[in-house]
């Protein structure tokens, strides 16, 4: 046994004598020191040596281990630092690996969804290449007009098919699917033919929400948003309703959130008003809910379509919704 480790060692060492790189040495260092090297075997079989001859071999095995380390590590400084050879070292510090982070605004996508959950809503998809149809016809948007250009939309080279500018087409398709009573939020991208400035983009996000049933009342919808914004935004966030108009919506409203990047003290946000319209919606429509195959005279229901983007910067306090999408690392990492 002696023997057998006296050998090893010697092998080993002319063998160190060979290695010329830190990958060599870390195949060495396997070799000869590793779980499978005959310095391990003997290690391992100490136990079946008769008794008196234990502890000399034990003592002999460790010193050759020990001389095989030195000599390694020697061999790794004339080396020049290997990092190989170094990172079995378990005292060194570990190389840190950059770790990835959610982007703000699937963060806010994410807190949306659960605020809405709590609230009994299903998260459902819409697609973003539209039609016509469904992106404003069957919304009450009469033909020719003028409330369709008001979203300046991009059309495909067919001129019936579009990508939506809204994720309100999702009201029918829901409607048509699951009929009443239903609950239900569509996140998702839009897109609009826009001129872009620190509340607007060409592509942003929405969530669609949409509320039927027998007793819906527009003090629904008003507390249903009241309840996300607390949710997100904490008690003692401000909010305003206003009247507005949409052709899906009778009565229609516009919520405003007291602005949090300025504070009411002025900013491109808020566009210096203070207050940043985050959620329009207002009570379904008699003309959508028919046709959504639902009968307005049973039924009623709220919808509203949450503008993800500015309450994204609402949250993060970023004056430009338009850095959200500037895929800057440096900004991005900031956030999440
Ligand atoms: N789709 C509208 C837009 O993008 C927003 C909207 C208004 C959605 C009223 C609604 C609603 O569901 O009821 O400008």
């Amino acid at each position: 046994m002696l023997e057998v480790l006296r050998l090893a060692e010697c092998e080993a060492l002319e063998r160190l004598e060979e290695v010329g790189s830190g990958s060599e040495l870390a195949d060495w260092r396997r070799t000869h020191l590793g779980r499978k090297s005959r310095l391990a075997s003997v290690t391992g079989s100490l136990g079946s040596l008769p008794p008196e001859q234990r502890p000399a071999a034990g003592k002999l095995a460790n010193e050759v281990k020990d001389r095989l380390l030195g000599a390694m590590k020697g061999k790794a400084q004339t080396l020049g630092a290997d990092r190989r050879v170094h990172s079995a070292d378990v005292s060194l510090p570990g190389r840190s690996v950059g770790a990835g982070r959610l982007h703000p605004i699937t963060t806010t996508l994410l807190r949306m969804k659960a605020a809405f959950r709590q609230m009994g809503f299903q998260v459902v998809k819409g697609p973003d290449v539209e039609s016509e149809e469904y992106n404003f016809s069957l919304l009450n948007f009469p033909p020719n007009h003028p409330a369709r250009d008001s979203y300046d939309s991009f059309y495909t080279l067919r001129p019936d098919v579009l990508l939506r500018t809204h994720t309100s087409p999702a009201q029918v398709r829901i409607m048509r699917q699951s009929g009443a009573p239903v609950r239900a939020v569509v996140p998702g991208a839009c897109y609009r033919y826009d001129q872009p400035d620190a509340s607007h983009n060409i592509m942003f996000y929405q969530m669609e929400g949409l509320a039927i049933g027998e007793e819906i009342r527009m003090t629904d919808l008003l507390g249903a948003i009241s309840a996300l914004t607390k949710a997100l935004f904490g008690k003692e966030s401000r909010l305003r309703f206003r009247g507005h108009y949409f052709p899906f919506t009778e009565p229609s409203i516009e919520t405003d959130l007291a602005c949090t990047v300025c504070d009411g003290y002025g900013c491109r946000l808020c566009k210096d008003s203070g207050w940043v319209e985050i959620i329009p919606g207002g009570m379904v429509h008699p003309n959508v809910l028919r046709n959504g195959g639902i009968d307005p005279a049973r039924y009623t229901g709220f919808a509203f379509g949450a503008g993800v983007d500015r309450i994204a910067a609402l949250w993060y306090r970023i004056p430009d919704i338009r850095c959200l999408y500037d895929n800057d690392l440096r900004f991005l990492e900031q956030f999440g």
